[in-house]
Protein backbone atom coordinates (compact mmCIF):
# COMPACT_ATOMS: atom_id res chain seq x y z
CA UNK A 1 0.00 0.00 0.00
CA UNK A 2 1.17 3.85 -1.02
CA UNK A 3 2.17 6.27 1.65
CA UNK A 4 0.47 9.75 1.35
CA UNK A 5 1.18 10.96 -2.10
CA UNK A 6 2.47 14.76 -2.07
CA UNK A 7 0.92 15.02 -5.82
CA UNK A 8 -0.39 18.22 -7.24
CA UNK A 9 -3.71 17.53 -4.72
CA UNK A 10 -1.65 16.09 -1.92
CA UNK A 11 0.18 19.24 -1.95
CA UNK A 12 -2.41 21.82 -2.36
CA UNK A 13 -4.21 19.97 1.05
CA UNK A 14 -1.53 20.12 2.58
CA UNK A 15 -0.51 23.69 2.25
CA UNK A 16 -4.52 24.16 3.31
CA UNK A 17 -3.62 22.54 6.45
CA UNK A 18 -0.32 24.06 7.12
CA UNK A 19 -2.07 27.53 6.86
CA UNK A 20 -4.45 27.05 9.98
CA UNK A 21 -3.18 28.91 12.72
CA UNK A 22 -2.59 25.68 14.98
CA UNK A 23 0.04 24.68 12.66
CA UNK A 24 1.23 28.52 12.03
CA UNK A 25 1.90 28.79 15.67
CA UNK A 26 4.12 25.21 15.37
CA UNK A 27 6.61 26.99 12.93
CA UNK A 28 6.34 29.95 14.68
CA UNK A 29 8.05 28.01 17.50
CA UNK A 30 10.59 26.05 15.34
CA UNK A 31 11.67 29.43 14.02
CA UNK A 32 12.44 30.82 17.47
CA UNK A 33 13.95 27.68 18.47
CA UNK A 34 16.28 27.74 15.25
CA UNK A 35 16.53 30.95 15.33
CA UNK A 36 18.38 31.65 11.85
CA UNK A 37 20.44 34.83 12.01
CA UNK A 38 21.32 37.43 8.95
CA UNK A 39 24.24 35.82 6.72
CA UNK A 40 23.72 32.36 7.78
CA UNK A 41 23.25 29.28 5.32
CA UNK A 42 20.05 27.35 6.13
CA UNK A 43 18.55 24.24 4.51
CA UNK A 44 15.11 23.21 5.06
CA UNK A 45 14.98 19.41 4.49
CA UNK A 46 11.22 18.32 2.74
CA UNK A 47 10.14 21.89 2.48
CA UNK A 48 6.63 21.55 1.41
CA UNK A 49 4.54 24.25 0.37
CA UNK A 50 7.57 26.45 1.39
CA UNK A 51 5.85 28.42 5.05
CA UNK A 52 8.65 27.51 7.31
CA UNK A 53 11.49 28.34 4.34
CA UNK A 54 9.74 32.16 3.51
CA UNK A 55 10.43 32.12 7.39
CA UNK A 56 13.82 31.41 7.31
CA UNK A 57 14.83 33.52 4.33
CA UNK A 58 13.23 36.47 5.35
CA UNK A 59 15.66 36.25 9.15
CA UNK A 60 18.94 35.19 6.82
CA UNK A 61 18.26 37.75 4.46
CA UNK A 62 20.15 38.30 0.81
CA UNK A 63 23.51 37.96 2.60
CA UNK A 64 22.69 34.77 3.29
CA UNK A 65 20.76 31.87 1.56
CA UNK A 66 17.83 29.82 2.38
CA UNK A 67 17.69 26.25 0.28
CA UNK A 68 14.60 24.26 0.11
CA UNK A 69 14.70 20.45 -0.59
CA UNK A 70 12.11 18.48 -1.50
CA UNK A 71 11.37 15.11 -4.13
CA UNK A 72 7.57 16.33 -4.51
CA UNK A 73 7.63 18.64 -8.10
CA UNK A 74 4.14 20.04 -6.92
CA UNK A 75 5.30 20.99 -3.24
CA UNK A 76 8.80 22.78 -5.01
CA UNK A 77 5.98 24.92 -7.38
CA UNK A 78 3.85 25.82 -4.28
CA UNK A 79 7.36 27.03 -2.46
CA UNK A 80 9.24 28.62 -5.07
CA UNK A 81 5.41 30.38 -5.96
CA UNK A 82 5.96 31.46 -1.95
CA UNK A 83 9.35 32.56 -2.21
CA UNK A 84 9.33 34.80 -5.35
CA UNK A 85 11.16 37.75 -4.93
CA UNK A 86 13.92 36.70 -2.53
CA UNK A 87 16.62 35.40 -4.92
CA UNK A 88 18.74 34.41 -2.42
CA UNK A 89 16.04 31.65 -2.04
CA UNK A 90 16.77 28.67 -3.86
CA UNK A 91 14.39 25.38 -4.29
CA UNK A 92 16.14 22.16 -4.98
CA UNK A 93 14.29 18.68 -6.18
CA UNK A 94 16.30 16.11 -3.97
CA UNK A 95 15.70 13.31 -1.01
CA UNK A 96 16.36 13.43 1.53
CA UNK A 97 19.06 10.11 1.79
CA UNK A 98 20.97 11.93 -1.06
CA UNK A 99 21.43 15.18 -0.38
CA UNK A 100 22.95 17.61 -3.31
CA UNK A 101 25.03 19.81 -1.32
CA UNK A 102 29.28 19.63 -0.36
CA UNK A 103 30.38 18.57 3.24
CA UNK A 104 30.24 21.50 5.56
CA UNK A 105 27.58 23.91 3.49
CA UNK A 106 25.50 24.90 5.54
CA UNK A 107 24.73 26.71 9.06
CA UNK A 108 21.62 25.47 10.24
CA UNK A 109 19.06 22.55 9.12
CA UNK A 110 15.76 22.25 9.48
CA UNK A 111 13.33 19.18 8.67
CA UNK A 112 9.61 19.42 9.67
CA UNK A 113 7.86 15.89 9.65
CA UNK A 114 9.60 14.54 7.38
CA UNK A 115 11.79 11.54 8.50
CA UNK A 116 8.37 10.01 9.56
CA UNK A 117 8.15 9.81 5.62
CA UNK A 118 12.28 8.60 5.43
CA UNK A 119 13.22 4.80 5.16
CA UNK A 120 16.08 4.71 5.45
CA UNK A 121 16.42 7.33 8.46
CA UNK A 122 19.95 6.25 9.51
CA UNK A 123 21.21 7.40 5.84
CA UNK A 124 19.36 10.42 5.80
CA UNK A 125 20.49 12.17 9.21
CA UNK A 126 24.04 10.85 8.53
CA UNK A 127 23.73 13.24 5.51
CA UNK A 128 22.42 15.92 7.14
CA UNK A 129 25.32 15.41 9.37
CA UNK A 130 27.47 15.97 6.23
CA UNK A 131 26.18 19.32 4.70
CA UNK A 132 26.08 20.87 7.76
CA UNK A 133 29.53 22.55 9.41
CA UNK A 134 30.97 21.70 12.53
CA UNK A 135 29.35 23.20 15.15
CA UNK A 136 26.21 24.10 12.91
CA UNK A 137 22.82 23.44 14.27
CA UNK A 138 19.76 21.19 13.13
CA UNK A 139 16.06 21.34 14.76
CA UNK A 140 14.05 18.05 13.76
CA UNK A 141 10.74 17.67 14.71
CA UNK A 142 8.51 14.51 14.40
CA UNK A 143 5.07 13.00 15.16
CA UNK A 144 4.29 9.90 17.06
CA UNK A 145 1.50 8.06 16.44
CA UNK A 146 1.10 7.25 19.97
CA UNK A 147 0.32 10.26 21.36
CA UNK A 148 -2.66 10.65 19.77
CA UNK A 149 -6.02 11.81 21.65
CA UNK A 150 -9.26 12.25 20.09
CA UNK A 151 -12.63 11.90 21.39
CA UNK A 152 -15.22 9.30 19.24
CA UNK A 153 -18.36 7.00 20.13
CA UNK A 154 -17.69 4.49 17.94
CA UNK A 155 -13.70 3.26 19.60
CA UNK A 156 -13.19 0.36 17.33
CA UNK A 157 -13.93 2.09 14.58
CA UNK A 158 -11.73 4.66 15.57
CA UNK A 159 -8.98 2.14 16.33
CA UNK A 160 -9.43 0.68 12.48
CA UNK A 161 -9.29 4.47 10.89
CA UNK A 162 -6.46 5.00 12.87
CA UNK A 163 -4.36 1.53 11.92
CA UNK A 164 -5.06 2.46 8.06
CA UNK A 165 -3.92 5.71 8.47
CA UNK A 166 -0.09 4.58 10.45
CA UNK A 167 0.26 3.55 6.67
CA UNK A 168 0.68 7.37 5.29
CA UNK A 169 3.74 7.03 7.14
CA UNK A 170 7.01 4.55 7.26
CA UNK A 171 7.96 5.00 10.72
CA UNK A 172 4.86 6.17 12.94
CA UNK A 173 6.78 6.11 16.13
CA UNK A 174 10.13 8.03 15.18
CA UNK A 175 10.51 9.93 17.96
CA UNK A 176 11.35 7.60 20.73
CA UNK A 177 14.32 6.42 18.96
CA UNK A 178 15.28 9.90 17.33
CA UNK A 179 17.77 11.05 20.15
CA UNK A 180 20.06 8.19 19.62
CA UNK A 181 19.67 7.87 15.62
CA UNK A 182 21.40 11.68 15.82
CA UNK A 183 24.04 10.63 18.38
CA UNK A 184 25.10 7.69 16.41
CA UNK A 185 24.69 10.13 12.98
CA UNK A 186 27.52 12.40 14.54
CA UNK A 187 25.17 14.55 16.47
CA UNK A 188 25.10 16.32 19.90
CA UNK A 189 22.01 16.04 21.10
CA UNK A 190 21.08 19.98 22.79
CA UNK A 191 17.82 19.82 23.82
CA UNK A 192 14.38 17.84 22.92
CA UNK A 193 11.11 19.03 24.32
CA UNK A 194 7.14 18.28 23.20
CA UNK A 195 5.04 20.98 21.18
CA UNK A 196 1.22 19.72 21.74
CA UNK A 197 -1.44 20.48 19.46
CA UNK A 198 -4.55 20.92 21.17
CA UNK A 199 -8.14 21.31 20.10
CA UNK A 200 -11.11 21.80 22.46
CA UNK A 201 -13.59 22.86 19.35
CA UNK A 202 -14.16 21.35 15.84
CA UNK A 203 -13.48 25.06 14.60
CA UNK A 204 -13.15 25.92 10.57
CA UNK A 205 -9.74 26.58 10.79
CA UNK A 206 -8.77 24.28 13.15
CA UNK A 207 -5.98 22.06 12.66
CA UNK A 208 -8.04 18.84 13.62
CA UNK A 209 -10.68 19.68 11.22
CA UNK A 210 -8.28 19.72 8.24
CA UNK A 211 -6.81 16.61 9.67
CA UNK A 212 -9.81 14.67 9.84
CA UNK A 213 -10.85 15.23 6.13
CA UNK A 214 -7.33 14.30 4.71
CA UNK A 215 -7.50 10.96 6.56
CA UNK A 216 -10.84 10.30 6.08
CA UNK A 217 -9.62 10.41 2.15
CA UNK A 218 -6.50 8.61 2.81
CA UNK A 219 -8.06 5.34 4.91
CA UNK A 220 -11.15 4.03 2.56
CA UNK A 221 -9.53 0.58 0.83
CA UNK A 222 -7.37 0.04 3.45
CA UNK A 223 -7.86 -2.34 6.63
CA UNK A 224 -11.17 -2.94 4.75
CA UNK A 225 -12.07 0.33 5.22
CA UNK A 226 -15.39 1.66 2.60
CA UNK A 227 -16.35 4.83 2.04
CA UNK A 228 -19.14 4.63 4.41
CA UNK A 229 -17.10 3.77 7.09
CA UNK A 230 -15.19 7.11 6.93
CA UNK A 231 -17.90 9.14 6.64
CA UNK A 232 -19.27 7.30 9.63
CA UNK A 233 -16.13 8.35 11.42
CA UNK A 234 -16.27 11.84 10.47
CA UNK A 235 -19.79 12.19 11.52
CA UNK A 236 -18.93 10.79 14.58
CA UNK A 237 -16.29 13.36 15.75
CA UNK A 238 -18.52 15.82 14.19
CA UNK A 239 -21.93 14.58 16.87
CA UNK A 240 -18.81 14.58 19.67
CA UNK A 241 -18.31 18.81 18.97
CA UNK A 242 -22.18 19.19 18.73
CA UNK A 243 -22.46 17.62 21.76
CA UNK A 244 -19.87 19.96 23.26
CA UNK A 245 -17.64 16.78 23.63
CA UNK A 246 -14.49 17.38 21.43
CA UNK A 247 -11.07 16.69 22.20
CA UNK A 248 -8.41 16.41 19.91
CA UNK A 249 -4.54 16.44 20.93
CA UNK A 250 -1.48 15.54 19.37
CA UNK A 251 2.35 15.71 20.18
CA UNK A 252 4.85 16.83 17.93
CA UNK A 253 8.48 16.23 19.41
CA UNK A 254 11.32 18.91 19.19
CA UNK A 255 14.97 17.51 18.75
CA UNK A 256 17.61 20.43 18.47
CA UNK A 257 21.39 18.70 17.95
CA UNK A 258 24.53 19.88 17.02
CA UNK A 259 26.76 18.49 14.24
CA UNK A 260 29.92 17.00 16.10
C1 LIG B 1 4.07 16.55 5.92
S1 LIG B 1 4.96 17.39 4.66
C2 LIG B 1 5.89 18.59 5.61
C3 LIG B 1 6.36 19.76 4.76
C4 LIG B 1 7.15 20.84 5.50
N1 LIG B 1 8.33 20.31 6.16
C5 LIG B 1 6.29 21.59 6.48
O1 LIG B 1 6.38 21.33 7.68
O2 LIG B 1 5.50 22.45 6.04
C6 LIG B 1 6.21 16.17 4.28
C7 LIG B 1 7.15 16.61 3.17
O3 LIG B 1 8.24 15.68 3.12
C8 LIG B 1 8.58 15.49 1.78
N2 LIG B 1 9.32 14.22 1.67
C9 LIG B 1 8.82 12.96 1.67
N3 LIG B 1 9.83 12.07 1.51
C10 LIG B 1 10.98 12.79 1.43
C11 LIG B 1 12.35 12.46 1.25
N4 LIG B 1 12.74 11.18 1.12
N5 LIG B 1 13.26 13.44 1.21
C12 LIG B 1 12.88 14.75 1.35
N6 LIG B 1 11.59 15.14 1.51
C13 LIG B 1 10.66 14.17 1.55
C14 LIG B 1 7.23 15.49 1.06
O4 LIG B 1 7.36 15.69 -0.34
C15 LIG B 1 6.53 16.63 1.78
O5 LIG B 1 6.76 17.86 1.17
Amino acid sequence: MSMLRFDESGARSTERTYASPDVAAQRREVLSLLAPRPGERVLDVGSGPGYLLASIAEAVGPTGAAHGLDPSPAMNALATARTDGMPWVHIDDGDAVALPYPDGAFDAAASIQVYEYVADIAGALSELRRVLRPGGRSLILDTDADSLVWHTADQELHRRVLAAWEEHLVHPRLPRTLAGLLRRAGFQVTEQRVYAMFNAQLAPDAFSTRYMDTIARFVVGRQGLREADAAAWLADLRARSDEGDYLFSINRYVFLATAT
